[in-house]
């Protein structure tokens, strides 16, 4: 099976939790679209449902399927967030923002009743850290910031476009790219990132999720903390 498939797959699988009625949170990201698509066919089908999603990309794609889809302050309370993840540690530790969109990701996981991820094998991993962390600055705090990640030993990469041009996020914020090596401490790095004034927000999701679902050569496996 391609990574591709493998999305497709546990797009479809993901689509199967949302039920009639429910509030959803709708993720970014290729794995997060194959889980949008799924989706929207169950709503052309007749499925009753309202949703939010984590970015402009996704927002637009939702709408472009005839999903309904609101904001949050329109909707603030989700039973149901599905979303993507870069890396999937023991513990449903995750690094996510490889897309840009760790900041609503985190806003929208936080306002749902269960975050269920959504992540082909390839995501698994031991330890944290492989896959660049991803932190959400504030445009004119970014030369502080670099200096104080700096001080903790993280060297961060302003990310750019394909084009050339610096990253904004939907937030207009711009995202630093932090190579990591591997992460001892998860909890302890996420709170030494969060005190650093204008850091916004960072990859580390971490006890957010309910349960993932991981698709590879054997199907669609649940994985719990
Ligand atoms: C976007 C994310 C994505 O969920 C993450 O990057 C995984 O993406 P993909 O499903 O394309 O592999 O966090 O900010």
């Amino acid at each position: 099976m391609t990574q591709d498939e493998a999305k497709k797959l546990v797009g479809l699988r993901a689509a199967e939790f949302v039920e009639e009625g429910m509030a959803v949170g709708l993720g970014t990201g290729t794995t997060s679209v194959q889980f949008i698509h799924a989706l929207g066919e169950r709503v052309r089908g007749g499925l009753k449902i309202s949703c939010v999603a984590s970015s402009e990309s996704s927002h637009k794609l939702a709408a472009s399927l005839g999903i309904p889809v609101t904001t949050l302050p329109e909707l603030p309370e989700l039973d149901l967030y599905i979303d993507g993840a870069d890396e999937v540690a023991p513990g449903l530790a995750l690094i996510k923002g490889g897309g840009g969109a760790l900041l609503r990701e985190k806003i929208v996981a936080s306002a749902a009743k269960k975050f269920i991820v959504v992540a082909d094998s390839t995501k698994i991993v031991e330890h944290l850290g492989r896959f660049p962390l991803p932190i959400e600055v504030i445009q004119m705090a970014m030369p502080l910031v670099v200096r104080k990640l700096a001080a903790i030993g993280l060297e961060g990469k302003l990310r750019h476009t394909k084009e050339g041009n610096i990253r904004m996020t939907d937030e207009g914020n711009y995202i630093l790219d932090c190579a990591c090596g591997e992460i001892p401490d998860p909890e302890r790095l996420a709170a030494q990132i969060r005190s650093i004034v204008g850091v916004v927000e960072h990859g580390l999701f971490l006890n957010m999720a309910a349960f993932a679902l991981i698709a590879g050569e054997d199907g669609v496996r649940e994985l719990h903390p």
